[in-house]
């Protein structure tokens, strides 16, 4: 994998890089993009995944937030809109709280953004467990994105129902390809992991129904709605935010062969397109 564009002559910035090597802080900055440099702690180079640690959660946070600048802007230049799927959980409030400050929302084409969502509890909108809630409190309240833009689940009805509305929405805006698969891809999907190798809401031992890209499924204590493993990797970048020792343990597992998605569903996102995770060093502890 080359990082980054270097220059011409041969030199540390142009090598290519081995698969499997994990490269010095400076060694990885000088590989960088220039308005990327100093953003890495250290990286570490595989074909797929590509896993890139930070000294703390605060420089993950920004270094996913110049990912969501960077996926907008080469959607909506590429394809004229931007299609990004959102996570819930702790680690990507913080991305949305920095995605609405003037400095990184400016950045950003709302009016071109069609945000949907990875998974939702199965509770009213203004519900404190509701993920819409809290991209709403952090993030879309303060944008200027046309509410129509906004695909929430609207898991307030029985799950099934929530499930399959959503999954027709997701249809008729992805369009559907010979082999059931969504036509056209995300542009975008934030993802976290729980620490019991669980993302979106795709929890261990759980069974998708084929060919379905949404699905209820009850979690102790609640029911919940998820996209799918087929639906979320349809995407172009999957981006996992990951943070805290908590993690630590469960992120070598999942990084690790051989798999064994049935027990870490994470390892069942297998995106067509490229495949991050940002970790901070907490996270990180285990990683050989
Ligand atoms: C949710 C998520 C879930 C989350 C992980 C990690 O709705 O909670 O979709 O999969 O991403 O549990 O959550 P943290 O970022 O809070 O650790």
């Amino acid at each position: 994998m080359e990082l980054a564009a270097g220059p011409k002559r041969k030199s540390d910035s142009t090598r290519r890089v081995k698969t499997g090597s994990i490269l010095s802080p400076r060694e990885v900055n000088c590989r960088l993009a220039p308005e990327r440099r100093g953003t890495i702690h250290a990286l570490n180079v595989t074909a797929t995944p590509q896993v890139e640690v930070f000294a703390d959660a605060a420089a993950l946070t920004r270094s996913a937030a110049e990912a969501v600048v960077r996926a907008a802007a080469q959607a909506c230049s590429a394809r004229g809109r931007f299609v990004f799927c959102l996570s819930g959980g702790r680690t990507p409030r913080a991305l949305y709280e920095l995605l609405a400050t003037e400095a990184f929302a400016s950045r950003v084409d709302w009016m071109r953004t069609e945000v949907w969502f990875g998974d939702e509890r199965c509770v009213a909108p203004d519900d404190p467990a509701s993920n819409y809630r809290m991209v709403w409190q952090a993030l879309l309240q303060q944008v200027p994105l046309p509410a129509e833009q906004v695909h929430r689940i609207a898991a307030e009805q029985a799950p099934q129902t929530a499930a399959d509305a959503y999954e027709a929405s997701l249809k008729s805006a992805l369009g559907i390809s010979d082999s059931g698969a969504p036509l056209r891809r995300f542009d975008l999907v934030l993802l976290g992991l729980g620490s019991d190798g669980h993302t979106a809401s795709l929890f261990p031992g759980s069974v998708d129904e084929p060919g379905h890209w949404v699905s209820a499924r009850f979690a102790q204590p609640a029911w919940r709605i998820t996209l799918t493993p087929l639906a979320l990797n349809a995407t172009e970048s999957a981006l996992f935010l990951v943070s805290g020792t908590q993690k630590a343990e469960r992120l070598a597992e999942v990084l690790r062969r051989p798999l064994d998605p049935e027990r870490l569903p994470a390892q069942r996102i297998v995106p067509t397109g490229e495949l991050r995770w940002l970790v901070d060093q907490a996270a990180a502890a285990r990683l050989g």
